[in-house]
Parts: C-alpha cells; structure tokens; sequence
C-alpha cells in the first residue's frame, strides 16, 4: 500500500519523506487555504523534492473552467495530478482529460456508484472519504472494500485513495479492505508509528539497561 500525505505542509511532508514514508501527496483548496501561500507556489515546492505524484485541486465547477485550469496546473510540474471534484462537469473534464494523457484525481466519492463511473470516465485515482462517510454513521471502509472489489471484477484501472482518514483503524480498514493508497494527514502519521507498549518496552528496557550498567559500582 502506497501512503500519500494529505496536506501541503512542506515542513511535515519533508519530516515524513525523510522517513521513506511518502509514496505522493494530495492537498486541496481548504489544505492550502490552511498554509496561506501562494497556490502554484506551494504546489511547485511540494512537486520539485517528493518523488510521486502530487493532487492540486481545480476551483471552479463548470466544465469549460475546470479542463481550462487543469490544464494549466497540469503544466506546472511533471508528478501533478489534477482533482476533479465528482459531479457531471466533474466527470467530463475527467473524460476530456484523461485522453489528453492529464493525471486525475476524482475526489469527494461517497458510493460505489460515483466511484465507478469516475473510473470509466478515466480518472487515474478516485478518493472516497471514509471519515466523513463515518461521520454520517456509516461505513467508509465498506466502501473501499466494495469499490476495489468493482475495480477488479470489470479490470477497471483506476486507483483507490482511501482519503479523510483520522485514525488507526481508518487506516488499517483501508489497507485491508484493499486501497492502493492511503492518503494520510501529517498529524495523524505520529499516532500510526506510536503505541503506549513501545514506549512502556524502551522505558523498561532503559531502566534494566542502567541497573545492569552499575553492577558491583
Ligand atoms: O483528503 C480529503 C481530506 O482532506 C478530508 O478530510 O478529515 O476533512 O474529512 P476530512
């Protein structure tokens, strides 16, 4: 499974690329909004030392303006990806785009069926969102199990990023319910590589380490 970084945050994607842990990112406008920068500025930043692809959102809703945007922001570096948000218009500049060979991201997938019908249109990632799914009471990792299940029954092609993930178990549902892609907001990251029985081991550890070490003092 591939991790992306949700945010556009580069002093936390730097920290989580050190790590090896950053397979791409993916922001969006309310992610940049968060940085207050400038747009193309800090997508050019992030695109020029992640090796991987990097999701920069379209803001307008219309079809004629978002395959005019994408096709800008599709210029700005060669890893960008341009996310479409599913709708209609959604769907055919996916369509559109996707024959002029630009990398789309399909976001805000809520059904199997918005799902589906981004990826028959061609978009090169589709991203549901399990947290907020979650937060409707039901339940996001059923449907990234049931869309990996579609993708692979029809051959479809496009790739899975499990997004809106806020906890472990977000995570490890979505590894197992089959995503290609975990797309992981930096915040949460620590809380995945942490847990309160390694820290109790390495303070036990230490403790027995220094009684060994004074032996006979
Ligand atoms: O990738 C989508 C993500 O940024 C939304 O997360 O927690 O606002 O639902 P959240």
């Amino acid at each position: 499974m591939k991790f992306f970084l949700d945010t556009a945050n580069v002093d936390q994607i730097k920290r989580i690329n050190d790590l090896g842990l950053c397979d791409g990112v993916t922001t969006n406008p309310s992610l940049i909004n968060k940085e207050g920068r400038d747009f193309k500025e800090v997508v050019t930043e992030i695109a020029s030392f992640v090796d991987g692809p990097i999701s920069a959102e379209v803001t307008s809703y219309d079809y004629e303006n978002m395959v005019k945007e994408a096709r800008y922001i599709a210029t700005w570096a060669d890893n960008i990806v341009v996310k479409i948000p599913m709708t209609e218009d959604g769907l055919k500049a996916v369509n559109t785009l996707s024959k002029e060979g630009i990398k789309t991201n399909c976001t805000l997938i809520f059904s199997v069926s918005q799902g589906l019908m981004a990826a028959k249109a061609g978009a090169t990632y589709i991203s549901p969102f399990v947290g907020r799914i979650d937060d409707m009471g039901e339940d996001g990792i059923r449907l990234i199990r049931e869309l990996r299940e579609v993708l692979d029954i029809y051959g479809l092609e496009s790739e899975i990023i499990a997004a809106s993930i806020r906890t472990n178990k977000h995570l490890e549902g979505s590894a197992l319910a089959g995503a290609h892609i975990a797309t992981i907001p930096g915040s949460i990251f620590e809380k995945l590589w942490s847990h309160p029985l390694t820290d109790a081991g390495i303070a036990s550890f230490k403790k027995d380490w220094e009684a060994f070490e004074n032996r006979g003092k």
